[in-house]
């Protein structure tokens, strides 16, 4: 079977027991800032997992991308030197949110398995946590499978429920004991099975994990029960299609060969058997699918775990011998493959490649500062160790690899100090675990059971019914006067926080109390409203009138409805690699960030207001719609990187339509205006990058547009009045000043030049005779680098064959500058002078035998300095 019939045959599979085939999620895990990349098919169902999200089924199964390559689970490391690890894979999986649980979840296991793939029942054991009698009975009365098939595995991971049957998605979260299923390769293979010594080797393969889920981890380590037993299972497709396909190596399996086939012949070679081309293609699978899901190289956080994995590849691809940008060349090939069941590569093969090449150009450029660096740290290294500081800085800042800086080493008769490049990388290591974890606790939102109807898309008042009310982070059933509080309604207008659109701000307010909110989120399927009790009190059960600070709803549905235009207009103008990365939709300004490589120009940045506002003036009536995700694809709607939708979406359209399609179709939960003409005028006012490729721009709509503009014309009228210019004249007479200022500048310098004579003829006066030779030492105040150089050059003219060495105090710095006739050189040098100087000074300098300057702060031991030097002129 191919990988490609496997998948198809597993997702069928489980459609056939009721589950719903659910799509695979984005690898910028959505809404879970304590995830670096989606490591786990189960990723995009941990809110249903947790109780806090009612999917509309309770039974799933996805295919889905994962990386793991940083933050808990990192096989970066592995990849290429064992068969069967990976950047990238697919994890096929099945999920029940509280439906089944054990019993059913081994069985369909062992079914798919043993009828549907029919593997052979003697090639299987598997594996249980120690204490999980429940799942040990199910697989040996249930399924059949002989005692000593059943493995136990205790904590082996050194704390309790730190152990390979304990499956965690990372610090926090969803969690259990898990059964996995291992598969024998057979004895011509090294391996033993799991808790032995040599479980390690390739012969004893897991190839699915059964997770039951039951708890979920707090911050403090504890565990909390789930509302109701869950299951989450995954199984990697590579591996379980080295199986099928009678392959022991992953990397032999179709999929794999077609891309070590494609590795050799980008790098150049015919030796198909290099661990390094199965890096360069399973690191080919992992970069280009990041770069499709909208991840680039960075120097933090995601983007950097994905530039690490590149360079990696390209390390590799240098190993073996290739020159050149050789890496993006393995799009291709991934497309040959892959480019059917995920249609994003195609769609974004241009945005990759593009990355692909920058990236490998750039890498080639630090390499080649980092020679540079090291041929500095080399000239003026003491010993015969490189330390490891600097192997690390080498490594880090210069992506140079240490065996490189260990090479070059060895040519000069060095070595390097590899102790203390470790402990510099374990501290490395660690900031990026402490990157990966993002931080957030998953729990410290309160956790609402209950569910609340947004009643807001069409009202800002209404009745809602109080279901609950947190203080401190407690339920209570009555808040007072003055208490900071949280309350949950049966049905609301506030719109809680979401797809950037800021929560509403508004009043409760009933017969006993009046609640001020100031922001609104959610927690599951409830909308929390934080607040104050100005007057009063307010209790549970109560009816209130919700309503929301209308002006401000108001301000921030222009805000959202623009934000979709300036998306429509910057796809249509910049190209349609524009794609949303971030935005922020308030009643004061809206913040768009989107992928884009370079800054915009003051011509594009107008021609897009232009288009924004061409689109605003047309009026045309804002559509929403609610459609099935396939029809809302089919209608071209701009769909979001790491967003979740559900079988359903709401379609926001609106804008003139040309050949058939309207302007601007997005699928969005937020609230706009009902016509374009609402949001009255846009007017962008400011672009700026914010990360590699990611560019930011910000605007405003309707009265703060109409005040941007206004304050911007006061400042040219105040400064057409300090300038006394006409309107229109500004440019032209602030040219004036600034040609006026330049010939002031070259009346200053000449004056400078002419005291620099006056006090050069001063300081000849002082000329003594050190050594045979004209020397003048001459200290003057108040004088900078600049106008010490213009006095040397006087004094210079007017002396012949002399040493001159002129010390210049301004303010607490001292300028330095010495200067020795041809003649004297080979005795005594300027740079000699300067590097004495400045050493005794505490500070720096140099230069040739002839002509040296130098600089120092001014300090107490300037005179003592200054007062010896004509001494040592004299013994040199
Ligand atoms: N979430 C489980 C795993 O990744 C199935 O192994």
């Amino acid at each position: 079977m191919t990988s490609a019939e496997i998948r198809e045959a597993f997702l069928h599979f489980f459609e056939t027991k009721g589950h719903t085939r659910v799509a695979s999620s984005s690898l910028v895990p959505s809404n879970d800032p304590t995830l670096l990349f989606t490591n786990a098919g189960m990723n995009q169902f941990t809110d249903s997992l947790l109780g806090l999200e009612d999917r509309g089924y309770v039974r799933a199964t996805s295919a889905q991308k994962c990386v793991r390559a940083g933050g808990k689970h990192n096989d970066l490391d592995n990849v290429g030197y064992t068969a069967r690890h990976h950047t990238f894979f697919e994890m096929l999986g099945n999920f029940s949110f509280g439906d089944y649980f054990k019993k059913q979840a081994i069985e369909f296991a062992w079914e798919f398995l043993t009828t549907t793939l029919q593997l052979p029942k003697d090639k299987l054991y598997v594996t249980i946590y120690h204490t999980d009698d429940e799942a040990f009975d199910i697989w040996h009365k249930d399924v059949g499978l002989a005692a000593d098939r059943i493995i136990r595995i205790g904590d082996n991971k050194g704390g309790l429920y730190a152990s390979d049957n304990f499956w965690t998605m990372g610090d926090t979260g969803p969690c259990g004991p898990c059964s996995e299923i291992f598969y024998d390769h057979g004895d011509h293979i090294w391996g033993g099975l799991p808790g032995t010594a040599e479980e390690d080797g390739d012969r004893f393969i897991e190839i699915w994990n059964n997770v039951f889920m039951q708890f979920n981890r707090t911050a403090d380590g504890s565990l909390e029960r789930l509302p109701a037993p869950s299951v989450d299972t995954g199984m990697g497709l590579e591996r379980i299609s080295a199986v099928l396909q009678h392959v022991n190596s992953n990397y032999e399996i179709d999929l794999f060969k077609h891309l070590v086939q494609a590795a050799a012949q980008v790098v150049g070679i015919e030796d198909q058997g290099q661990p390094s081309l199965r890096v360069i293609a399973d690191h080919s699978r992992s970069c280009c699918f990041l770069i499709a899901d909208g991840v680039n190289p960075s120097n933090e956080g995601r983007g950097y775990v994905l530039r690490r994995i590149i360079r990696r590849a390209i390390r590799h691809g240098h190993k073996l011998g290739a020159t050149g940008t050789f890496f993006y060349q393995m799009l291709q090939p991934l497309i040959d493959v892959m480019g059917e069941a995920y249609p994003q590569l195609i769609e974004n093969s241009e945005r990759i490649k593009a990355a692909l090449i920058k990236e490998e150009e750039q890498f080639a450029k630090t390499l080649e500062q980092g020679l540079k660096v090291l041929e500095t740290e080399l000239a003026n290294i003491k010993g015969k160790v490189i330390a490891g500081e600097v192997v690390f800085k080498l490594y880090d800042t210069y992506g140079f690899p240490a065996d490189l800086t260990a090479d070059i080493a060895r040519e000069r008769e060095l070595t390097i100090d590899e102790a203390g490049f470790e402990v510099e990388m374990a501290a490395q290591r660690q900031r990026a675990r402490d990157a990966g974890k993002f931080k957030v606790d998953y729990n410290s939102i309160v956790k609402v059971d209950a569910q609340t109807q947004f009643d807001g898309y069409t009202a800002t008042q209404g009745q809602g019914q109080i279901i609950a009310i947190y203080k401190d982070g407690q339920p209570v059933n009555e808040v007072n006067e003055g208490d900071e509080a949280l309350i949950v309604l049966d049905h609301t207008p506030f719109y809680a926080e979401s797809g950037g659109q800021v929560g509403d701000t508004g009043t409760f307010k009933n017969d006993t109390g009046i609640f001020e909110i100031i922001d609104t989120q959610k927690s599951g399927n409830a909308f929390v409203h934080q607040g104050v009790v100005t007057v009063g009190r307010l209790s549970t059960t109560q009816k209130v009138d919700a309503i929301v600070q209308p002006e401000l709803r108001k301000a921030i549905s222009k805000h959202h409805s623009a934000t979709h235009l300036l998306h429509a207009a910057l796809r249509e103008i910049l190209g349609t690699h524009v794609a949303q990365k971030g935005s922020l939709v308030a009643s004061d300004v809206l913040r768009f960030d989107f992928s884009h490589e370079q800054a915009i120009d003051l011509v594009q940045l107008q021609e897009i207001e232009r288009r924004v506002n061409q689109e605003i003036m047309a009026n045309t009536a804002v559509v929403t719609e609610v459609l099935d995700i396939e029809t809302a694809k089919t209608k071209g709607a701009m769909m979001l990187f790491g967003e979740k939708y559900g079988e359903t979406v709401r379609v926001l359209t609106m804008g003139t339509v040309k050949d058939d399609k309207a302007f601007s179709v997005e699928l969005c939960g937020g609230i706009h205006v009902n016509h374009t003409g609402e949001i009255g005028l846009f007017k962008i006012t400011s672009e700026g990058g914010v990360a590699a490729g990611v560019r930011r721009i910000e605007a405003v709509t309707g009265l703060h547009a109409l005040s941007t503009v206004q304050k911007a014309e006061s400042t040219i009228h105040q400064v057409n009045a300090l300038l006394k210019a006409q309107k229109d004249q500004t440019v032209e007479k602030v040219h004036a000043q600034i040609e006026h200022s330049s010939v002031l500048q070259k009346q200053f310098d000449q004056l400078n030049q002419k005291l620099a004579h006056l006090h050069a003829i001063e300081l000849i006066k002082d000329v003594k005779t050190i050594q045979g030779r004209s020397t003048l030492v001459a200290t003057v105040q108040n004088t900078d680098a600049k106008a010490l150089r213009h006095l040397h050059d006087s004094v210079k003219s007017k002396l012949d064959n002399a040493v001159i060495v002129l010390i210049a105090v301004d303010g607490d710095k001292v300028s330095l500058l010495a200067s020795v006739a041809k003649q004297y050189t080979a005795v005594l040098k300027a740079g000699d002078i300067i590097k004495y100087l400045a050493t005794e000074l505490g500070g720096k300098g140099g230069g040739k035998p002839d002509l040296a300057q130098g600089g120092a702060p001014l300090n107490e031991k300037f005179d003592q300095v200054i007062a010896a030097l004509p001494a040592w002129l004299e013994s040199h």
